[in-house]
């Protein structure tokens, strides 16, 4: 919240609305005037609206991706805005909701993970329906699996046979795919796959960049962007968005002046992400890889 310096009667958009933990602290803790509460999980809306109802004349809840920026803007009728916040990836609630196939110790649960239920691509369609090579490609670019041919291989063995149809039967294939000495480190041995497939399932990464960039051209001078990420991939898209609106000439740096007439439209508040401290961790151990990246508007 701090991040996001929330000014009297500002305009906020939490684009990752979830359970409504970020969003009640804002309403219940500053004088805001309007939350713009996203989701693509009609799930997280429909419980959030219930916990956000003290505030009710203040929020408008959208079903969206957040990277339809001039979609949302133009549904609440609003066209700058005070402040945004990214809190990525899956929430708990759909980690800890087993029929929804996010969680690798879901053992029963279908292949699904589709944070969007309505959306038509699921967990079990790319496992069932994905060839050698592009499993391998996201294997490896999602997951940085480093056993991704081998994981790979056995899901296509497997498919010969039979559908694969639960996350238990995944975890089966990639355990036997994994030499028994590397499942000793580096956690759960699913972990890396799992998330893979749920990248891809939901499209995380396609977008991301350009979401920033449209939610930053939406701020109001002196508005800031917050964005959680929870894995390397994200961060360093986060981190290279920022930095180019920072610094986005492209004169040769030998150049004596500039002459690509670029401007910078945002000054990075975190040179390094802040992360969870010992307190918050021993808290809520979820908030281990989390990191939290800053900006402002110029
Ligand atoms: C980490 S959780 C957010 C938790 C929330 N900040 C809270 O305090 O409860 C991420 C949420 O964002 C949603 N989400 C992820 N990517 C999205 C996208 N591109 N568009 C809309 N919602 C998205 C997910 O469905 C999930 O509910």
């Amino acid at each position: 919240m701090q991040a996001l310096s929330p000014r009297e009667n500002g305009i906020y958009v939490d684009c990752t609305l979830g359970g409504a933990g970020h969003s009640s602290l804002l309403l219940s803790q500053y004088p805001i005037g309007k939350l713009i509460a996203i989701d693509k999980d009609r799930d997280a809306l429909e419980a959030s609206e219930k916990r956000l109802s003290p505030w009710k004349d203040k929020v408008t809840f959208v079903k969206s991706d957040f990277k339809c920026v001039s979609d949302v803007l133009e549904h609440t009728g609003v066209e700058r805005v005070d402040g945004v916040l990214m809190d990525l990836g899956v929430s708990s609630y759909q980690l800890d909701n087993y029929e929804r196939g996010f969680s690798y110790r879901a053992t029963d649960a279908p292949l699904d993970m589709r944070q969007d239920a309505e959306q038509a691509l699921s967990a079990f369609d790319v496992v069932n329906g994905y060839g050698e090579r592009d499993l391998i490609r996201i294997l490896r670019d999602y997951g940085e699996e480093r056993f991704a041919p081998r994981i790979a291989r056995n899901i296509l063995r497997k498919r010969e046979q039979q559908v694969i149809r639960t996350c238990g039967e995944l975890v089966d294939i990639i355990y036997a795919s994994i030499p028994a000495a590397a499942r000793r480190t580096g956690g759960h041995p699913a972990k890396r796959t799992f998330q893979a497939i749920r990248i891809e399932v939901n499209g995380e990464l396609l977008y991301l960049k350009q979401a920033i960039n449209e939610w930053i051209e939406a701020l109001n001078p002196g508005g800031r962007i917050a964005v959680i990420t929870f894995h390397s991939l994200e961060d360093r898209i986060v981190k290279t968005a920022f930095k180019e609106l920072e610094n986005p000439c492209t004169c040769d740096p030998r150049a004596p002046i500039c002459t690509c007439g670029k401007v910078p439209t945002v000054k990075i508040i975190t040179k390094k992400p802040i992360e969870a401290n010992e307190q918050e961790l021993e808290e809520n151990p979820r908030s281990q890889s989390a990191k939290l990246r800053i900006a402002e508007k110029l």
